[in-house]
């Protein structure tokens, strides 16, 4: 059975890539910190016993480290870099170390993880998805650094997709606002951006869409392609100074 690592598969994307990737048949790695939040993934599948559980804080180089040292071996057929997390507010009033955890957990693991595995997605012709966010394909006030780091995952998974064209499918999925935990973990402020709301379940099924066609650039539902458009003829002096003052809490 086909392997597929998908991390932060605790709970919101995660949790939909794994009902909807059990779905096709794949066996899951599923990778998260906490055990009871695991076991409630777990408890969403249809067959459990076809299923594992990795452990590793992202934001740990160490961690990280260890959860690609288990990996030799596994012959993964697909990776899914889903794992993030944002920090809402002003860049100096919030903890420099959490900042840059956003950017160890949400672009430095991908890419040490893609590295470890591309070659054996490669040689099984199989996959990989990685995250990324609608935040990056603009600057954002109050989440400078996280639309700082998805600008860059997605130009990194971009360049990635198109250096192994015809040898491994890759899917930059850049969502916009979804109802999952985001919010509660970076302490977004309630109501922002909620005209644009797009389900877990749409925005994972839109990125297995993409995968079925070969892979590509992949936003999620006409919501966030309406916001897409707005941002892209939107010019950044402008949209900056809206965003300042919508974002604001
Ligand atoms: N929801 C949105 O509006 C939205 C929009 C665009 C992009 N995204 C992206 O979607 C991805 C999934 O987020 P989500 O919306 O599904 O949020 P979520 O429900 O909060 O899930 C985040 C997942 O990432 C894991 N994670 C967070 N910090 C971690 C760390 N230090 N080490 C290991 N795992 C960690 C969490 O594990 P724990 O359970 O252990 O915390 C959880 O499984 C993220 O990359 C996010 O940036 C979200």
């Amino acid at each position: 059975m086909k392997k597929v690592l998908i991390t932060g598969a605790s709970g919101g994307f995660g949790l939909e890539f794994a009902v909807q990737l059990e779905q096709q048949g794949y066996a899951l790695l599923l990778h998260g910190r906490d055990k009871a939040r695991l076991q409630l993934t777990l408890d969403a599948l249809e067959h459990p016993e076809r299923h594992s559980f990795l452990f590793a804080d992202l934001s740990s180089r160490k961690e990280t480290e260890m959860l690609i040292d288990s990996l030799v071996g596994s012959d993964l057929y697909g990776l899914v870099n889903n794992a993030g997390f944002g920090v809402w507010g002003g860049f100096a009033a919030k903890e420099s170390v959490a900042q840059a955890d956003v950017i160890r957990v949400d672009l430095l693991a991908p890419v040490m993880l893609a590295h470890a595995v591309l070659p054996c997605l490669i040689r099984n012709k199989g996959f990989m998805i990685n995250v990324s966010s609608l935040a990056g394909e603009t600057p954002l006030p109050y989440l400078a650094t996280y639309a700082a780091v998805k600008a860059g995952m997605t130009f990194w998974s971009e360049a990635i997709r198109a250096e192994h064209q015809g040898e491994v499918r890759v899917v930059t999925l850049a969502p916009g606002p979804s109802p999952t935990g985001f919010r509660d973990v970076s302490g977004a402020p309630k109501g922002k951006g909620d005209v644009f709301s797009t389900t877990a379940k749409k925005v994972v099924s839109s990125s297995l869409q993409t995968l079925d066609a070969g892979g590509g650039y992949c936003v999620p539902g006409w919501r966030h392609q309406l916001l897409w458009c707005i941002q892209k003829i939107t010019p950044r002096f402008i949209s900056l100074a809206l965003m300042v003052n919508y974002l604001k809490k």
